[in-house]
């Protein structure tokens, strides 16, 4: 059964290397007759408690997109050894109002692209912490830490070969693991 999957890019860089990342992710043969839909988190306003009764429309857009989804992929730069505060706001607000969450029991891959030599290795085992504490399954093994170089993709954006050939087990392996935890 084809799977409906939401991909959040921890960048809101134009020139992002994780959102490069993200979509040629997407366009591997391995993900090919599964449904993969880009949630965006730019737009979200910071979070704020005061409004949990009144979220924004990008936090109902953002929730609904989690909610219709079977599984979620994370890809994300490592900033000052964490998570982005953007990816931060994002996951707070889709995790509230209390008893309302979006991530309940979502299972979820994490991949992450850096220039710096320790290739998001921090920054994912972060990650993992919170969505442990907003209940999302994510993959444990195998991982992926990307050192970005000059080279990695191609004119097209797509992944130089044997990149591709990395990341299509890892998608391989995503995919069996939101096949086991999708809901229902
Ligand atoms: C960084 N960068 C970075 N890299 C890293 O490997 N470990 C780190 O702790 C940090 N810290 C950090 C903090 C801040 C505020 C910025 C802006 C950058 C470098 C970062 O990996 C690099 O800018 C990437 O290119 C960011 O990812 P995108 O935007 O290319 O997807």
């Amino acid at each position: 059964m084809p799977l409906k999957i939401a991909v959040i890019v921890g960048s809101l860089r134009k020139a992002s290397f994780n959102r490069a990342l993200a979509e040629a992710l997407v366009r591997l043969p391995e993900g090919e007759g599964h449904a993969f839909t880009f949630a965006e988190i730019g737009d979200l306003p910071l979070y704020n408690q005061d409004d949990d009764g009144n979220q924004a429309e990008p936090v109902k857009r953002l929730k609904a997109q989690i909610r219709a989804a079977d599984a979620v992929i994370f890809v994300t730069p490592e900033y000052n050894r964490s998570i982005p505060g953007v990816l931060k706001n994002a996951i707070d607000h889709a995790s509230r109002p209390f008893g309302d969450s979006a991530w309940g029991g979502k299972p979820a891959g994490i991949l992450g692209i850096s220039p710096g030599q320790t290739g998001t290795a921090m920054s994912q085992q972060h990650l993992r912490n919170v969505l442990a504490g907003v209940g999302v399954q994510a993959m444990a093994l195998p991982e992926v830490y990307l050192q970005h170089r000059e080279g990695l993709f191609a004119e097209d954006v797509t992944l130089v070969e044997r990149t591709a050939t990395f990341v299509g087990k890892w998608l391989k392996t995503f995919l069996a693991h939101a096949e086991l935890h999708r809901a229902g």
